[in-house]
């Protein structure tokens, strides 16, 4: 069931296109913002509504809710993008017969391992390195490798995948931008000149060093244990060869990046901190050069009137002095000015905000009473975002 009203759009002195032309228009959007504001919901509800406009749409997820996931057909033993049934995305049949809906789960690992197999020089080369413990700790958990493994991933879709438009979610991470430093990042530590000295066969590379890197070595070694070090060493030995397949296809990935066919959504939450580490990653984004083309709102408070809440106070008492039977409306009367003051205190959060997102269009998607965990949900956050969009008659 739909709601009736969207609520009202934030004030915004949008010049740019509006949210319905970045979805009809771009090939890839890539959505930002901090954790658990709820950008792998706003990226799927996205990618449908561009499905609704009859593009051919993948949505790239990371670590979606478990029941999203099991709505999306999610499986995270497969690393493809896989086509949702017609029936289960638009029941009603609403959009265009070109329009498709395709998701994926990313899976950083088996990404790892298939660009491994795709710039190994042989077999052999890539079973060294699948079976080396050290790329198999490194390749899931290492620092950014879920940042790149998500941005490679869209390369792919776009190189190969039968697509109009990719949305990408975009990993939970401490640093704003990680996903966008990643491509570089995991080029230079592959290739970072240290490792070369682990690269003389066995321990003569504790020769070739001094002193005291020797004893920070052996220290490591001793933490750690040496044959993790082994391992590493044995790791760069494997990857030989490689490293200029990878920087190159890295600098390709951050071609990509910083297309103009590529935008950049913010997802944000009203409350206050949310609210504040939003602000500088709209920050961050415009300083590295990505405008935002949109900022969304979500988990917002609607305002459910125009009484000032002291008024709303003043009935209340009022009704309770004259008239005990009526102490329910009273009631009522006190809830309407908390709602609404949650609502103006997360309109005064979002003022910062909206100032450095200027020209883009804002939308706000309400709190709902409900986890966004199927496709029906996903319409209706998307009915929020573009209520006047072909896709919702309103
Ligand atoms: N507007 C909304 N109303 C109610 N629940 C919501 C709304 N948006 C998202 N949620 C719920 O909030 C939870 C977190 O959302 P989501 O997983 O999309 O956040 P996230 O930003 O991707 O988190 P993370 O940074 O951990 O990846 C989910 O259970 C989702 O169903
Ligand atoms: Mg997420």
């Amino acid at each position: 069931m739909k709601p009736s009203d969207p609520p009202a759009k934030a004030a915004s002195a949008q010049d740019g296109p509006s949210l319905e032309e970045v979805i009809g228009n771009k090939r890839v959007v890539i959505v930002c913002g901090s954790g658990g504001v709820g950008k792998t919901t706003i990226a799927a509800a996205l990618a449908l509504h561009g499905a609704y406009l009859g593009r051919r749409t993948a949505v790239v997820t990371i670590d979606p809710a478990r029941r999203l996931a099991n709505a999306l057909g999610l499986d995270s033993l497969q690393d493809e993008a896989a086509e949702i049934p017609r029936s289960v995305w638009d029941p009603d049949k609403k959009a265009p017969a070109s329009g498709s809906y395709s998701a994926m789960m990313l899976d950083a690992k088996a990404t790892f391992d298939r660009l491994v197999a795709r710039y190994a020089a042989d077999e052999a080369q890539i079973r060294r390195i699948l079976s080396n413990t050290f790329y198999q700790n490194i390749a899931g958990a290492l620092s950014g490798t879920q940042e790149y493994m998500a941005m490679e991933k869209l390369y792919e879709l776009d190189q190969d995948g039968p697509y109009d438009l990719i949305v990408v979610d975009t990993p939970p991470s401490r640093n704003a931008l990680d996903f966008l430093d990643a491509p570089g990042r995991l080029s230079r530590f592959l290739d970072a000149r240290v490792f070369r000295y682990f690269l003389s066969p066995t321990r003569a590379y504790l020769k070739a060093v001094s002193s005291a890197t020797r004893g920070v070595l052996k220290i490591v070694a001793k933490v750690i244990g040496s044959e993790v070090i082994d391992d590493a060493v044995e790791f760069f030995a494997a990857f030989e060869g490689m490293y200029d397949g990878f920087k190159d296809r890295a600098s390709h990935v951050s071609d990509l990046l910083d297309a103009d066919d590529t935008a950049y959504l913010l997802v944000a939450s009203p409350r206050r901190e949310a609210a504040a580490e939003a602000e500088f990653f709209a920050e961050k984004l415009v300083e590295s050069g990505h405008p935002i083309a949109g900022l969304i709102v979500n988990r917002v408070h609607p305002r459910f009137s125009d009484l000032e809440p002291g008024v709303a106070l003043g009935r209340a008492a009022a009704l309770e002095r004259t008239d005990k039977r009526a102490n329910r409306l009273a009631i009522l009367y006190k809830n309407l000015a908390n709602f609404d003051r949650v609502a103006d205190r997360e309109a005064g959060n979002l003022a910062g905000l909206a100032g450095k997102c200027a020209s883009a269009p804002i939308v706000l998607v309400p709190y709902m009473a409900h986890d966004v965990a199927d496709f029906e949900g996903l319409d209706e956050i998307s009915w929020y975002m573009f209520p006047e969009g072909e896709a919702n008659p309103a």
